[in-house]
């Protein structure tokens, strides 16, 4: 079979280059390997030699022949019948686009685009003979890129999460391959404003979580995937065409979740989209929804309370998957999974989800299901930390969170409910949570820790007085300790007025480093000496009123227990 006569539509453009010291020669062998790269090869070029590929087809030689190769700049080359690999383009550090769509080749050669410094375009879409090739991650050094169209090119794999390396990239056009995985978090740092990896092979996987950073966004083509979990909040982005069909996204779509000022066309079909059909203003003209598990057949119509209160509860756990499919329509009384209705079939009376791996939070929406007695929550992956509003559910019998992995304080619940949080929850009543869990009733505790601070620090006052006192009362009628009655004699210890003020308290606070003179701690007022003796039962009063007074104020806690000197 004779190959086809391509049409070659060939463009290099060798800028002027002021320095003529690069051989021909290295041109020369480099146009040939070019020559040789491509099958067939354009009619007049010639595989064997490269004496006159000035005169090649397509080839310009803007300072004649003795521009070297690396002043390359743009490379034209697409709708052809180009076939082999894709060469390695690699350090051509002048080159700034790349056109070789729709062709025929059948691979790429590794590293074929790496140290393309100026490479602002690169085009390769429509070459689906590629062999199964990944993202081409070393495009990292290409920083300038404004355009990379790799669709239709058999691409595969995990995207590299390289894309806050393209401070001015545009658009991302990888629609028709194999890509697999999750949308890289780095996406959310970059500039992207046309967005298109729909209709993946397998589909990409996780959530669409890293859209909500993506404020320069106005084009999201993300249609036919495997996608989860809800639509974010997308307000603050630029969007004006959203598709999300063919996914298994789910959640409640709430319009104010979206850029209402610039969105036109959005499409949810197909997914496991829940709650209220969303009603748009007239401004999103192309709206389609169809294939859902909405509550609701008509936009905007409100769901049954008790069916958001549970919905409001599969949020707390990001909407998983099995929630969707099992709690369809708008009665949760009629046979939906892990709830158990009483006998007029009107209200909830048992909430079931132990055992399922779920992650997330407990939502205090539970609170709102009032005829609530049974709750299992139990052998899950919940954070965060059980909301105090569960403590005034009135019909509440059993509560049951044990064996995950919650933090924050321990709700106390009235006597008649029986509250299982053993096994599991390490970290829970231990405070830790505290700034882990973003807010929740752990949020007074900032002023707790002060009150602790200051209730500490006047306890330790009062006690370093106290012992003071004694001490100086046990230099005047007999001996304390190993005490130098002579030091010990200069201690000036009056009442009140000239006592104990901050500087002491500062000088104290850092006793391990200021006790150089072995047994001695110099006090920072000056000629006052106080015996280790004597501090050790300061600091040891110290970090019991510590723990009393701040209510287990981790680090100082720590510290003091950390401190052989005072453990005994
Ligand atoms: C992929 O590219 C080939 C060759 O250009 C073309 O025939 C095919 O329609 C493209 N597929 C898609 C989905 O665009
Ligand atoms: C797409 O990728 C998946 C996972 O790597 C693989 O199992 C599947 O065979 C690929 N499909 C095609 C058409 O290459
Ligand atoms: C909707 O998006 C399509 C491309 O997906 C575009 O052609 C069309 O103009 C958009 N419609 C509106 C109303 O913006
Ligand atoms: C729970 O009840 C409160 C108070 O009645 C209400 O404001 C809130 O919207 C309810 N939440 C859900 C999810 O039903
Ligand atoms: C909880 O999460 C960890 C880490 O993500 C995972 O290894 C573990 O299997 C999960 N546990 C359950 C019960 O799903
Ligand atoms: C529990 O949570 C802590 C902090 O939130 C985390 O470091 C730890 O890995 C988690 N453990 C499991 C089993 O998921």
């Amino acid at each position: 079979m004779e190959a086809p006569t391509p049409h070659l539509l060939l463009f290099l453009l060798f800028a002027i280059s002021s320095s003529l010291t690069t051989s021909t020669a290295d041109d020369g062998a480099a146009m040939l390997a070019l020559a040789k790269s491509f099958r067939p090869p354009p009619s007049d070029w010639s595989t064997t030699s490269s004496t006159d590929y000035c005169k090649w087809t397509g080839v310009k030689c803007t300072s004649g022949r003795r521009s070297p190769l690396s002043e390359l700049k743009t490379l034209t080359l697409q709708r052809n019948k180009l076939s082999g690999k894709i060469p390695s383009f690699a350090k051509l550090s002048s080159l700034q686009e790349i056109y070789l769509d729709e062709n025929l080749f059948d691979g790429v050669e590794p590293g074929a685009f790496a140290g393309l410094t100026s490479l602002q375009i690169l085009s390769i879409s429509d070459n689906p003979n590629i062999a199964a090739w990944s993202f081409p991650s070393e495009l990292v050094d290409s920083t300038s890129l404004t355009s990379v169209s790799l669709d239709n090119t058999t691409i595969s794999g995990v995207l590299p999460d390289v894309f806050d390396s393209f401070a001015s990239l545009q658009s991302l056009r990888l629609s028709y391959n194999n890509i697999t995985g999750a949308l890289p978090p780095s996406l959310a740092k970059s500039p992207v404003q046309n967005l298109w990896i729909n209709n993946q092979e397998s589909g990409l996987t996780g959530t669409i979580e890293v859209l909500s950073g993506m404020t320069s966004l106005s084009q999201a083509w993300l249609q036919k995937n495997q996608l989860t979990g809800p639509i974010p909040d997308l307000s603050k982005t630029n969007l004006f065409d959203l598709q999300l069909r063919d996914n298994q996204l789910t959640g409640i779509v709430s319009p104010s979740l979206l850029p209402l000022g610039s969105l036109k066309n959005i499409t949810l079909d197909s997914n496991k989209f829940q709650g209220p059909l969303p009603l748009f203003p007239p401004e999103v003209a192309k709206v389609s929804a169809e294939h859902n598990y909405f509550c609701t057949a008509k936009a905007g119509e409100n769901c049954d309370p008790q069916v958001m209160t549970l919905l409001a509860v599969a949020g707390g756990l990001g909407y998983p998957s099995t929630l969707a499919e099992s709690w369809q329509g708008n009665d949760a009384c009629s046979n939906w999974a892990y709830v158990t209705c009483d006998s007029s079939k009107k209200n909830v009376v048992t909430l079931n989800l132990a055992k399922h791996g779920f992650a997330g939070v407990i939502s205090p929406a539970i609170a709102n299901l009032t005829s609530l007695k049974n709750v299992y929550l139990n052998d899950n992956n919940l954070t965060g930390v059980v909301p105090i509003v569960l403590t005034f559910m009135p019909s509440l019998q059993l509560i049951d969170v044990s064996n995950n992995n919650l933090t924050g304080e321990i709700p106390i619940f009235p006597a008649q409910v029986k509250f299982n949080y053993k096994p599991g929850n390490v970290l829970i009543g231990t405070d830790i949570g505290d700034s882990t869990n973003g807010g929740g009733p752990g949020g007074g505790s900032k002023a707790g820790v002060i009150i602790g601070v200051i209730v500490g620090v006047l306890v330790f006052l009062a006690i370093l007085g106290f012992v003071v006192y004694k001490f100086v009362m046990k230099k005047k009628y007999g001996k304390f300790g190993r005490t130098d009655p002579e030091k010990a004699g200069k201690l000036m210890v009056s009442d009140d007025k000239n006592g104990y003020g901050a500087n002491n308290f500062n000088a104290l606070k850092s006793p391990s480093s200021g006790d150089s003179g072995g047994d001695r701690f110099p006090l920072e007022g000056g000629n006052v000496t106080i015996p280790m003796e004597v501090l050790r039962q300061v600091t040891n009063n110290f970090s019991e009123a510590n723990i009393l007074g701040r209510g287990g104020f981790g680090v100082v806690k720590e510290r003091v227990s950390g401190r052989d000197c005072c453990a005994h």
